[in-house]
């Protein structure tokens, strides 16, 4: 018998009311629930694969590593619901109505007519919701990156942008200017007919301002919940069964038990397949509650991610990385973050995990071929104990296939510094610069000979040109000794 105490009840919070489930279905995903099971359909279904981002909404957590509550822009149709045991989620219901009042976020984009058919508008709202929550006064790159998600076919985004930037940290009397506090007709881009017109369109005075003082509080019973151990959960409907283990033990024990069951954690590979292709997975083990799989250790020659962070949380990681280290020790850390600039959308990468992305072994993924050429060090786990491999094309064995064995967790990756003379540099050619997987892409390192031009190392590696990761061994021997010039490169 299990030793470990199992609960079947999940707790979480919709727009501030507390929701109970004694009977979660593993399959049900938020966004069905919440059209129609809560009744609030303002979240839209536009693609149920996480392509559109009409279905945004913004998922609250306590974090126990940082101490503190986090709030992210999710996909509400990739999310199951048994993944928000002790969560708070927000829809656009939540933050406000024409009943009542609207949000700041609601009646600019309202007034800059940046809503026509309004399909797109709740999830774009949302997005900008979450930004605002975590940074009150965005900048336009910040809230670029924010709407690179949500899709719209009406608007040609200008008004939405036009509306959202009235939140920069800049003067709202005029939507054109250059952010000096000047009227863009004051300014050198007057002469700027697209300019004028939109200036024209509508006007920001007396708009309602941001109050952050109005938003929902996270729930202190959550607060209280996100402090206690954790206890395993388990859930079981009609052709799915649940478990969140209750610790990294319980989740090793777990694993041998059911070897075959995956362990989800953001559900952006398995969830597109189980939602437009059918699949199902008659048992599911959830590993977003468990510590070790989110921490992140700074070491002397590289920094340890745990593998389920978040591709969002990678980032910041790496963005620090670069700012503390340096451009010559950061060389690997800048590559992946210009990558990372351009994979999925901000939602995704919110959900998404490092370790997922290695895992799922789909060569169009982008973080694989960097990973490998800067030799990264895989950490695994399972009931015979840890090992470690250097991950290289040989770690990938099929499309979708690992050389990990079935009952073993991928527990962390170490990300090295890059050393003196050391380059990298990553490539992906996709049909658009972002939010579009990559038809092809590459990690490249090249280690010069100290002082000099000669390749002393070099290590190419491709994705998305066959059904697994791919080592150009040949040019990368053939290459070696020889010197960096403009012969060798054409
Ligand atoms: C709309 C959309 C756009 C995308 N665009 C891009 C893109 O441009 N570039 C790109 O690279 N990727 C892209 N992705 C893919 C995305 O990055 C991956 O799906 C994601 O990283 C997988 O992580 P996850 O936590 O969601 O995995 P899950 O779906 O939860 O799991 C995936 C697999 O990994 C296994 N697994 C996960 N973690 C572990 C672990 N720690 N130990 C053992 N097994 C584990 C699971 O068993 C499962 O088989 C996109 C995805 C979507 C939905
Ligand atoms: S419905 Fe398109 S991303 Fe969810
Ligand atoms: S307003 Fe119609 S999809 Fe954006």
């Amino acid at each position: 018998m299990s030793s470990v105490s199992v609960n079947s009840e999940l707790v979480f919070y919709i727009n501030g009311k507390k929701i109970v489930e004694k009977n979660a279905d593993p399959e049900e995903m938020l966004l069905a629930y919440l059209r129609r099971k809560v009744g609030l359909t303002g979240t839209k279904y536009g693609c149920g694969g996480g392509g559109c981002g009409a279905c945004t909404v913004m998922v609250s957590r306590y974090d126990p590593i940082q101490e503190t509550v986090l709030h992210w822009s999710v996909i509400a149709c990739l999310q199951p619901i048994c993944s928000l045991h002790g969560a708070a989620v927000v829809t656009v219901e939540g933050i406000g109505s024409t009943k009542t009042k609207l949000h700041p976020v609601q009646e600019r984009i309202a007034k800059a007519h940046g809503s026509q058919c309004g399909f797109c508008t709740p999830g774009m709202v949302m997005s900008m919701y979450t930004l605002l929550r975590n940074n009150p006064q965005p900048t336009m790159e910040d809230i670029r990156e924010t709407l690179g998600g949500n899709l719209c076919r009406c608007t040609g985004y200008r008004p939405i942008i036009d509306g959202f930037k009235t939140f920069c940290n800049t003067p709202i009397s005029c939507q054109n200017g250059d952010g000096n506090g000047k009227c863009c007709m004051e300014n050198s881009n007057s002469h700027n007919n697209e300019s004028i017109i939109s200036g024209e369109l509508f006007s920001m005075d007396n708009v309602l301002p941001l109050d952050p003082t109005q938003d929902l509080i996270f729930p202190p019973e959550l607060l209280i919940m996100g402090k206690k151990k954790a206890e395993r959960l388990s859930f079981h409907g009609e052709k799915v069964r649940w478990i969140s283990p209750a610790d990294l033990k319980d989740l090793i024990k777990l694993k041998s038990e059911y070897p075959n069951a995956p362990l989800l954690i953001g559900n952006t590979t398995i969830g597109p397949k189980v939602n437009l292709k059918g699949t199902v997975h008659p048992l599911v083990i959830y590993g977003g509650s468990i510590p070790e799989l989110r921490t992140i250790k700074w070491r002397n020659n590289g920094v340890t991610v745990g593998a389920g962070c978040s591709l969002s949380v990678l980032k910041d990681v790496l963005l620090q990385g670069i700012e503390e280290l340096g451009p010559e020790k950061s060389r690997v850390y800048q590559a992946l973050v210009q990558t990372l600039q351009s994979l999925a959308s901000k939602q995704i990468r919110n959900m998404a995990t490092i370790g997922g992305n290695i895992l799922s072994a789909n060569p169009k993924y982008d973080l694989s071929s960097i990973l490998a050429a800067a030799e990264c060090t895989l950490y695994i786990v399972s009931n015979d104990g840890a090992r470690e491999i250097c991950l290289s094309e040989e770690f990938f064995t099929d499309f979708g296939k690992t050389a990990l064995r079935p009952d073993e967790i991928l527990l962390a990756i170490e990300i090295p510094h890059s050393r003196p003379w050391e380059f990298v540099s990553a490539f992906r050619q996709a049909q658009r610069r972002e939010f579009a997987f990559s038809i092809v892409n590459s990690g490249m390192k090249v280690a010069f000979r100290h002082d000099s031009n000669v390749v002393e190392n070099l290590d190419i590696f491709y994705g998305g040109v066959g059904p697994t990761l791919v080592k150009a061994r040949l040019t990368c021997k053939e290459l070696m000794g020889s010197k960096w010039d403009e012969k060798l490169l054409v």
